[in-house]
């Protein structure tokens, strides 16, 4: 982070560079059939995109309380309620190595609990992800058999990870 940047500023990184990096995925893996992940509703700005430009795939979303924009809300049996740290574990069991995209976005506003979260995670995200399926997170993720790829234009460095399987 440079010291000139606000909190503003880092602000807008992440969000144009999270709409850079769900673009580039989303059209990535368009020709899979499998389900996408979404880790972490909140308001549920990230998931609407990606409910708006992603037909045919069901998107799932982990989350341990929905407080999300009316227009954001997910149906129930699409919702996948907990804390991550169970429901993961609990869905390669159900789902396998399916997923054709997997957006993280659990972070808080603490970088050193969200760095020692992201290693926690990781392991339990890696087994869901189909082969040429991607992950797209907006903390560095610690994988033992995924890519990091470049990021696509507009998105700033830093503020998105991309994985492929
Ligand atoms: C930064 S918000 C996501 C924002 C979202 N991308 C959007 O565009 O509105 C993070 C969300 O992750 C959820 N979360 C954080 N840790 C979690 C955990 N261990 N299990 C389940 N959900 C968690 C929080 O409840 C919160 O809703």
């Amino acid at each position: 982070m440079s010291e000139h940047q606000s909190r503003l500023d880092l602000f807008i990184d992440r969000m144009v560079s999270q709409r850079a990096c769900l673009d580039y995925a989303i059209a990535q893996t368009a020709d899979q059939p499998g389900p996408v992940f979404e880790l972490g509703l909140g308001n549920g700005r990230t998931y609407h995109h990606m409910v708006q430009h992603i037909p045919g795939r069901p998107v799932y979303v982990f989350e341990r309380a929905v407080a999300s924009h009316p227009d954001s809300t997910p149906p129930d049996d699409l919702v996948i309620l907990g804390d991550v740290r169970e429901t993961l574990p609990a869905s390669v069991e159900r789902f396998g190595a399916s997923a054709s995209l997997i957006h993280a976005d659990l972070g808080g506003h603490n970088r050193q609990k969200n760095d020692t979260f992201a290693r926690l995670v990781s392991p339990m995200i890696e087994p869901l992800l189909a082969p040429g399926g991607l992950m797209v997170s907006s903390d560095r993720m610690y994988f033992e058999t995924l890519t990091e790829m470049a990021l696509p234009e507009g998105a700033v460095e830093g503020r998105c990870f991309i994985y492929r399987r």
